[in-house]
């Protein structure tokens, strides 16, 4: 009593002989590159790849091809706001640029998975638009509006530079003031030695100034 028996199993190990149980098959040696064997008189394409005959052919000179799922007869719909893209081995959907999935995986297999919703680039990347312009977003894209005394920079468009409202030839002061040009704005400022003709002028750039030679008024026409 109190006796404990404990026993060990023996472990018989088997030694594992790979025995080749496949009998050998002939095998067509003419298989062109992405397909495989079949028997001795055919070969069938990888998945992905077809012959002109189809998946299995027995012509040697057949050949795989990759299949574009993305081009007619069989051609994938990716749906609204997407491209298909021919794969060396399949295909997939994705979205134009300019929208993402609403799971932001970067593809999709059919249009049954599109969920492609427009990028508010705006709210993605701060600062898109550079200083003195605001970043509109639009399907599928965005644009920088220059606030008003800019102009979108012909040579690079999320950039906003100066206007000079004092140009020959668009100068908005009255001729009784010289045209200041500033940062975002202009001013009219009365020629030196001049005043302000008495009056509320409705805006600071309507001012009209009139001199004096000494004895008589002297105003600008
Ligand atoms: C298909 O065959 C070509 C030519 O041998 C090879 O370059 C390519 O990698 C193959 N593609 C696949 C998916 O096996
Ligand atoms: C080889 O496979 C093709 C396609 O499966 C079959 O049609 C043909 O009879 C087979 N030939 C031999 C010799 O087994
Ligand atoms: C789209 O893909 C899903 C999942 O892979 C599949 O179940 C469905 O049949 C496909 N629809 C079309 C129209 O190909
Ligand atoms: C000022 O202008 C008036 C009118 O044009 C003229 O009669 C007067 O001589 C001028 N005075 C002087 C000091 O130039
Ligand atoms: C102001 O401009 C008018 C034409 O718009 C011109 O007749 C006049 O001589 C100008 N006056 C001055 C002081 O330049």
């Amino acid at each position: 009593p109190g006796g404990r028996a404990v026993f060990f199993p023996s472990l018989s190990l088997l030694t594992m002989v790979s025995v080749a149980t496949s009998v050998p098959t002939a095998c067509a040696r003419w298989c062109p590159p992405n397909s495989s064997c079949v028997n001795s008189t055919a070969c069938r394409c990888l998945p992905g790849f077809s012959a002109s005959s189809g998946e299995v052919f027995t012509s040697p000179s057949d050949s795989c091809d990759d299949i574009n799922e993305c081009a007619p007869p069989a051609a994938v719909s990716c749906g609204k706001n997407a491209e298909c893209l021919n794969t060396d081995r399949g295909y997939h959907c994705i979205c134009t640029p300019g929208y993402e999935l609403a799971s932001g995986a970067p593809t999709f297999r059919n249009e049954s998975e599109n969920t492609c919703q427009d990028v508010d680039e705006c709210q993605q990347k701060l600062r898109i638009c550079k200083s003195h312009s605001i970043c509109i977003n639009t399907q599928g894209s965005y644009i920088c509006q220059c606030l008003p005394g800019f102009k979108l920079n012909p040579r690079d468009p999320k950039l906003c530079t100066d206007v000079n409202e004092c140009t020959p030839g668009s100068n908005p002061c009255h001729n009784s003031t010289h045209c200041f040009n500033l940062v975002g704005r202009y001013e009219c400022r009365c020629r030196p030695g001049w005043k302000p003709i008495p009056g509320d002028p409705s805006s600071p750039k309507d001012i009209v100034c009139e001199g004096s030679n000494g004895t008589h008024t002297i105003q600008a026409e």
